[in-house]
């Protein structure tokens, strides 16, 4: 059964949105096979986001994922490691484009995202292939935390 990572980012915890974003993915039928809450650090979001290596807008998103933008006391991600028939991409596209202006308004990111300080503040990551998925459930969870 194939597998995704998902994290709901600062601004979505801030307007208390976990459990609707949570209950759309149940909708689909998929399965939560990990879950918890990461005090995250500077390091293990700059491994996770490795492919913005160089890019104008990586300190914007680190920023961001750290919880400055939003009022949150500390750095708390909610991840979750989703599995199903077909998870990686069911997931994709129920989040919408990486740009939530230019997100379909029935999709998370183009209900719940919004561009502040300079940054797409989208509600919701989600690993983009099943090998991206594996490299960040690997870095998120260990392996007794996900269900085999
Ligand atoms: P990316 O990995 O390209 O997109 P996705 O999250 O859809 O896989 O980018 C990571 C995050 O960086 C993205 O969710 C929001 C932020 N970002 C910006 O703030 N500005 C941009 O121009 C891009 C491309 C991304």
């Amino acid at each position: 059964m194939e597998q995704t990572l998902i994290l709901i980012k600062p601004d979505a915890i801030e307007k208390r949105l976990t459990g609707i974003i949570l209950s759309r993915f149940e909708a689909l039928g998929l399965e939560i096979a990990g879950a918890k809450v990461v005090c995250a650090t500077e390091e293990l979001l700059r491994e996770h986001y490795a492919n913005l290596q160089g890019s104008p807008f990586l300190d914007g998103v680190l920023k961001f994922m750290l919880g400055e933008y939003n009022h949150l006391p500390d750095h708390r991600i909610h991840a979750f490691v989703l599995r199903g028939e077909n998870a990686v991409a069911r997931v994709r596209a129920a989040l919408g484009a990486t740009n939530p202006e230019k997100a379909d308004p029935w999709t998370l990111r183009g209900q719940f995202g919004c561009i502040k300080n300079g940054v797409m503040q989208n509600a919701v990551h989600a690993s983009g292939t099943p090998e991206e998925a594996q490299r960040e459930i690997n870095l998120w969870f260990k392996p007794e935390e996900v269900l085999k």
